[in-house]
């Protein structure tokens, strides 16, 4: 394929409507532009065809298939059950809607705990067999080996600092992280080194505003903030917070911009009783035969009705005829 035909840093049509008819297609030289400019980065989950369709048309610069779909979407109580192919499979849905936020996929717990180069294989997964642009890995310094190999295998890596959801049972729990003074100087530090190590963002969670300020003043790559503060270069959210789809307490950084749940709820409920109404469907939601056809068949009912099946009780007097 000739480079000049490399459609991913081009401009591609926009399948909104009302939308411009060409939008950029978003890289994480954007972010970084976005960045030294000062413009906040957007970025949300999603998990699947129809809400990655709306979140891309929306315009939101990264597209994370987080490993939370383990809680939100298959119910498990922690991220850590979600498997490679299960994320590959989320994955390849959410690819086949977006045009223009950059893709990343969230690696699940043991897919890179294990060994650099297992690590490294299942990255390229997700880039080869789903279409991710990017991957994202939770840890701090630990993770530079990782994060070089990946950058030296052309994997953008985004980290993920703080409340590393992957780390439940370590915290103890889904805790705030980096409120004393030496935690906090640690979260930096792991930062600057992920950062040198070569990653293209760092995600920022659970942690005191004041801690992700200082990292994000720290750093040229942006940080993208979930729990921690306004001063981060973006925030994420999980879409199924975002709209009441999750089913749990939200968590005090979780600010609900609608409410899905309702909406389902009436709009289902609403089925069931036209359905047990038998007012669903009704005339203008069948399909008809023409007027020809459905003659010839009132004609045939009348023959057929002649041709009747004789009945038991009348078959002796048929033999004896
Ligand atoms: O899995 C996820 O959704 C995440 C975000 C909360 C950053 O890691």
């Amino acid at each position: 394929m000739s480079i000049t035909n490399f459609r991913s840093a081009d401009a591609v049509s926009d399948r909104s409507a009302g939308a411009q008819a060409v939008t950029p297609k978003k890289t994480f030289q954007t972010l970084q532009e976005k960045k030294q400019a000062g413009r906040p980065i957007t970025a949300l989950t999603a998990y699947d065809y129809s809400t990655a369709r709306l979140v891309d048309e929306a315009g939101v610069d990264m597209i994370l298939v987080g490993d939370s779909l383990a809680m939100v979407v298959m119910g498990y109580d922690s991220t850590l059950p979600v498997t490679m192919d299960e994320m590959l499979h989320h994955t390849r849905a959410v690819r086949r809607a977006v045009r223009h936020g950059i893709v990343v996929a969230d690696m699940p717990y043991g897919s890179y705990h294990v060994s650099v180069a297992g690590g490294v294989a299942n990255a390229a997964r997700f880039i080869k067999e789903a279409g991710a642009e990017a991957v994202k890995v939770e840890g701090g310094a630990a993770r530079c080996e990782l994060v070089e190999r990946l950058r030296d295998a052309e994997i953008p890596v985004v980290c993920h600092l703080g409340l590393t959801p992957q780390a439940v049972h370590r915290m103890g729990g889904y805790k705030v992280q980096g409120k004393t003074l030496a935690a906090a100087e640690e979260l930096a530090r792991d930062a600057r080194m992920l950062e040198a190590a070569g990653a293209v963002a760092i995600v920022l969670e659970g942690m005191p505003r004041e801690v992700a300020a200082i990292i994000t003043s720290q750093l040229q790559i942006p940080t993208i903030g979930i729990g921690a503060g306004p001063d981060c270069d973006g925030q994420i959210l999980v879409f199924h917070d975002l709209v009441n789809l999750s089913f749990s307490r939200p968590a005090k950084f979780v600010r609900q911009y609608g409410d899905a749940a309702a909406l389902f709820r009436t709009a289902i409920e609403g089925y069931v009783q036209d359905v047990e109404e038998r007012s669903f469907p009704d005339e203008s939601e069948s399909y008809h035969l023409s007027k020809e056809v459905t003659d010839v068949l009132k004609a045939q009912e009348v023959t057929d009705a002649l041709r009747a099946p004789v009945t038991a009780s009348k078959t002796h007097l048929i033999r004896k005829a």
